[in-house]
């Protein structure tokens, strides 16, 4: 029954956040608060993240977001029980600047650290904000991430498969690059798919007839750039009917395989697990309205329940890594100052 307040920081990608969140024993955690400084102008020139620019954003952000999330709290360092922070995996120098953040508070107030794997925060999400029981079946589909997970506990994961190259949310910002969309690609391709025929170009299911869980979203790409090329020769260049039937062909492809394989992966879970039907999905690319349809649909069909976060606490947020901090503290994890930054960090 021990009441924990912890300060989460995360800093692994091009957000910079931080957020207090406390949990009264077994209650549900609550968001104290949570504050997110994207980076997206920084990049917007660059075509994609730009990772020594994306650090020295960070190392100006931190202090200013750590305070923010404090005064939003209501809440002074003194009243801080830890200090948890994303340690990977992620842009080096972005994940060290939290990680050397999170060491100067922990010094100078003597507060534990704790140490989180961004994908575990990620992972834990449902837990925080519907106090889901373990096990449960996790899909993380973002702009960097694509896998299943069997959550088990907070050190507890067993991948049952994911992506074998790009993530899909990549796989949108790259189609809406390829054909002049705006960024990020997906809410943008998402549109243009609205108002387009899924049938008039023949995309690729790469995989979708391997038994396994792994996926597959590169050639996508490949070939939506030969369709265009193929149009752009014969005509001179791209009408507002050809962009928005490619998105919907494209986008049409990435549903299918996607919702196949989570079927693939379901199916596993549920035969170990049939007490326990739930799949919760994190990352940008749940905010997909046919993807998240499709989702519902195969859930409804398989009796699971089907568990999708508010979309600010999908996306990148640092509540999600104090969340996970205190579940890490409470099975008995301490990093000292020896905790170092990762760049890679599987499950
Ligand atoms: O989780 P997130 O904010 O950042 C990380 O990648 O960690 O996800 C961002 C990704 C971007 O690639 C963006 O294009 C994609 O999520 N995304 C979408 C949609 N909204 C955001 N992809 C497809 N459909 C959407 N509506
Ligand atoms: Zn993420």
């Amino acid at each position: 029954t021990q009441t924990l307040t912890f300060l989460g920081l995360e800093s692994s990608c091009d957000d910079t956040a931080a957020a207090v969140v406390r949990q009264c024993g077994t209650a549900p955690a609550e968001i104290l608060s949570s504050v997110v400084f994207g980076q997206t102008e920084l990049h917007s020139a660059f075509g994609g993240v730009v990772p020594e620019i994306a650090a020295r954003a960070h190392a100006e952000k931190l202090d200013t977001c750590v305070r923010d999330a404090l005064v939003q709290a209501d809440l002074t360092l003194d009243d801080l029980d830890a200090v948890a922070v994303t340690a990977g995996p992620g842009l080096i120098g972005g994940v060290l600047s939290g990680v050397m953040c999170a060491k100067g508070i922990a010094v100078a107030k003597g507060l534990p650290l704790i140490g989180v794997n961004h994908l575990v925060g990620h992972a834990l999400t449902p837990r925080l904000t519907d106090g889901i029981d373990y096990p449960y079946l996790m899909l993380l589909v973002s702009g960097g991430h694509c896998q299943y997970l069997i959550a088990r506990g907070p050190e507890d994961f067993t991948r049952l498969g994911g992506t074998i190259d790009d993530a899909p949310g990549e796989a949108f910002d790259k189609t809406a690059r390829l054909l002049g969309l705006p960024q990020p690609g997906g809410p943008s391709v998402q549109a243009a798919a609205k108002l387009g025929d899924p049938d008039r170009f023949k995309f690729p299911r790469p995989l979708l007839n391997r038994p396994d869980c792994n996926l597959s979203f590169s050639g996508l790409k490949t070939a939506l750039m030969r369709m265009r090329d193929q149009i752009v020769a014969e005509q001179g260049g791209l009408t507002r009917k050809d962009r928005a039937d490619l998105c919907a062909g494209f986008q049409s492809a990435v549903v299918d395989t996607l919702i196949k394989k989570t079927e693939r992966a379901l199916t596993l879970y549920l035969a170990e697990s049939p007490r326990n039907p739930t799949l919760a999905v994190a990352g940008g690319v749940a905010a997909n309205t046919a993807i998240r349809e499709g989702l519902m649909t195969l859930c409804a069909q398989l009796e699971t329940d089907f568990l999708a976060p508010p979309l600010a606490l999908c996306t990148d947020n640092a509540a999600m890594i104090a969340y996970a901090g205190i579940e890490r503290f409470r099975a008995g994890a301490r990093d000292g100052m020896a905790l170092s930054a990762r760049p890679r960090w599987p499950l």
